[in-house]
Formats: structure tokens, C-alpha cells, sequence
């Protein structure tokens, strides 16, 4: 039996409630941690190499320290997948300094796949996090948000770090790209179903998509920039005050700025349209669009009728709790493995 040091971290997905897209380009986004979490448990091993293992999804394989791949499971899909998580722990070795010998990683998350949750980042966020816990017995947010962002630009370009900054801070917070975050005092409880179209995309495409538009028509694009600045001031006033159904027509607008840019499409529109039937007091898509998901905001104990009509419109749906907590270590210590 040997011993070794591990640490298992968590981290949670997140809704965009305003500003995707948007965000890419300076806009504040206002987003919330959800109560669903992706989970990595790192354990040193004495070879030098990096062992990461995503077993629900039949992915695996060894990078050494120069971060060549050898895939064990899942062959070439395998390296797209778990090369950004590690990035996200050699970041935080670089940054603390620090390097065991090797480890073992092991993900495992409850969030959907390319679904506009930020399942990706809370991944990388929970590696990062274990990986600073191991290293450093503390948990470094702004290093772990920083190895993620890293990770993240594995995945597309020019990612904003909305994600991996939701994900490591939790809550629900304004982002604004290079700024970092402030946390938002709001003055009612939010109740938020979730639909899933079922359709994965690639957030970097659509990323690439919308910069194209932007690019062929500059001055068209300046002003609806500038119409999202004033959406998210906005709402940033409606969520003070507890204005819930200012709110909801917030994000209806929201949604159709996000159509206007080319990143809705048949699927989110039924479950938008479908929500606000069933008495949503707004719907909007959330995250990248183009499949994925998105949310309604609904009255207090409403939430039930808009999952069902959500359900019977194709989508499945959740209810989603803002999460408090963001990156957290759930157990450490060594083990007897
Ligand atoms: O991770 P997704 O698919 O929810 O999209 C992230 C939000 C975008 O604004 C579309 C991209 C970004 O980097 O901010």
C-alpha cells in the first residue's frame, strides 16, 4: 500500500443572465454561480507524469512534463478534452513555484457538456483548485481564475474569463474582461428554470461567428454594443431594487440582441417562446447559443409549470438555485491507495 497526498476540489456552472457575446468586446456581464458542480480529485504519484482521467465521458491518457500527450482512452478526442485541465494545473505550479513529482487526476462533473453551463471551466477550475491546495495547503483564487482563463483560451481564442471567474468566485457577480469582478447585492430571490436544447456547439465557433459580423459591419456592431452596455446598467438597477419583473423584460430585450447577432436558432427559440407562454416573466438563451440552453426567470413558486412546458416543448429543464459558494475543497489529506 502506498501513500499519497490528494485533494478533491469542486467548483460550480454558471448562467449568463445578461451579456454574452457582448462581454468578448468590454461589455459587463451579469452572471451567477448555479448549484450544479464539476469535481477534480488530484493525487501525487511518484513517475513525473500527469495522469488525467475523465471517466464518464471514456477519456484518459498521460501527459509528461513537457506536455507531450499519450492517449489511454478515447484515442485523438481524449487530448482536446483534458489537455486544458493540464494547463490549468501546470499554471498553478508555474505560479507557486511548486511541482510533485506527478499526479493523477480525476474529473468528474454533473454538468452538461457544451451546453453554454460553463462546464469546461469549472473543470479546469476545480483542477486548478486542487492543484493549489496540494501545492500550497491554500486555495489562491486569483492564481486558480488565471490557470483557467489559460485553459480556456485552449478551448477558444479570445474567451472573455467570465467562466472561469463565476466558477472560481461563485455568487453572482458583474464581469467586465480584464477588470475582474464585483459581487451584486440583489434584493429578491431569483428563481431560474434552465432548458436544455440538447443540441452541443462549440463556443468558439460561434465566438468567430459573431467577431466576423462584427468586422463587416463595424458601425452597426458599435451600437449594439452599446445597447447591451445599457441593458446590463439596466438590470444592474433592477436587481437592486428586487424588480423582478423589469427584470424579466430585460432579459426578453437581452434575447433579442443575441438573436440579432446570429447565435439563436430554432430550438432556443421554441424554448424561449415556450417559457414566456407558460408565464415566464422573461426567457432568453444563455452562454453561446446556437443549441445549448437557456433560462427563464420566473415568479416565486412558478418554477414547476415553466420546467413542464419547457419539457413538453423539447427541452430538458431544471430548476437552477444561485450558488454562494464558489471553488471549494471538499476533502484532502493522504491516503491509503
Ligand atoms: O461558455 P459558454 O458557451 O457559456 O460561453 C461563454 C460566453 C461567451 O461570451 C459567449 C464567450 C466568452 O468568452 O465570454
Amino acid at each position: 500500500m502506498t501513500t499519497s497526498r490528494y485533494a478533491v476540489a469542486s467548483a460550480p456552472a454558471k448562467v449568463i443572465l445578461f451579456g454574452e457575446h457582448f462581454v468578448v468586446y468590454g461589455v459587463p456581464a451579469l452572471v451567477a454561480a448555479i448549484d450544479l458542480r464539476a469535481e477534480a480529485l488530484l493525487a501525487e504519484r511518484e513517475d513525473g507524469l500527469i495522469y488525467i482521467g475523465a471517466p464518464d465521458l471514456g477519456l484518459a491518457g498521460y501527459f509528461d512534463a513537457e506536455g507531450s500527450f499519450r492517449p489511454e482512452e478515447g484515442g485523438k478526442e481524449a487530448e482536446g478534452a483534458l489537455r486544458p485541465i493540464f494547463v490549468a494545473v501546470r499554471e498553478i505550479w508555474r505560479a507557486l513555484k511548486a511541482r510533485p513529482s506527478g499526479v493523477n487526476v480525476e474529473v468528474r462533473s454533473r454538468i452538461p457538456v457544451a451546453a453554454g453551463l460553463g462546464s469546461s471551466a469549472a473543470v479546469a477550475v476545480s483542477a486548478a483548485a486542487a492543484a493549489s491546495w496540494l501545492s500550497a495547503g491554500r486555495l489562491e483564487e486569483e492564481l486558480i481564475f488565471k490557470a483557467a482563463l489559460e485553459a480556456e483560451k485552449l478551448i477558444h481564442i479570445t474567451p472573455s474569463g467570465v467562466d472561469p471567474a463565476i466558477s472560481t468566485y461563485g455568487g453572482l457577480i458583474a464581469y467586465k474582461k480584464g477588470e475582474g469582478i464585483r459581487r451584486l447585492e440583489i434584493g429578491a430571490h431569483l428563481e431560474l428554470v434552465v432548458g436544455d436544447t440538447g443540441l452541443k456547439r462549440s463556443t468558439g465557433a460561434l465566438v468567430a461567428a459573431v467577431r466576423a459580423l462584427k468586422d463587416r459591419r463595424p458601425g452597426l456592431f458599435s451600437k449594439l454594443l452599446e445597447a447591451a452596455e445599457e441593458l446590463v446598467d439596466e438590470a444592474l438597477g433592477a436587481l437592486k431594487e428586487g424588480n423582478l419583473r423589469a427584470l424579466g423584460e430585460l432579459m426578453d430585450i437581452s434575447h433579442g440582441l443575441l438573436a440579432s447577432i446570429g447565435v439563436s436558432n430554432a430550438a432556443l427559440e421554441r424554448l424561449v417562446h415556450a417559457a414566456r407562454r407558460a408565464g415566464a416573466l422573461g426567457a432568453k438563451l444563455t452562454g453561446a447559443g446556437g443549441g445549448g440552453c437557456m433560462i427563464a426567470l420566473v415568479e416565486p413558486g412558478k418554477g414547476r409549470e415553466v420546467a413542464k412546458a419547457i419539457e413538453e416543448a423539447g427541452g430538458r429543464a431544471f430548476l437552477a438555485a444561485v450558488s454562494e459558494e464558489g471553488v471549494r475543497i471538499e476533502r484532502a489529506g493522504p491516503s491509503g491507495a
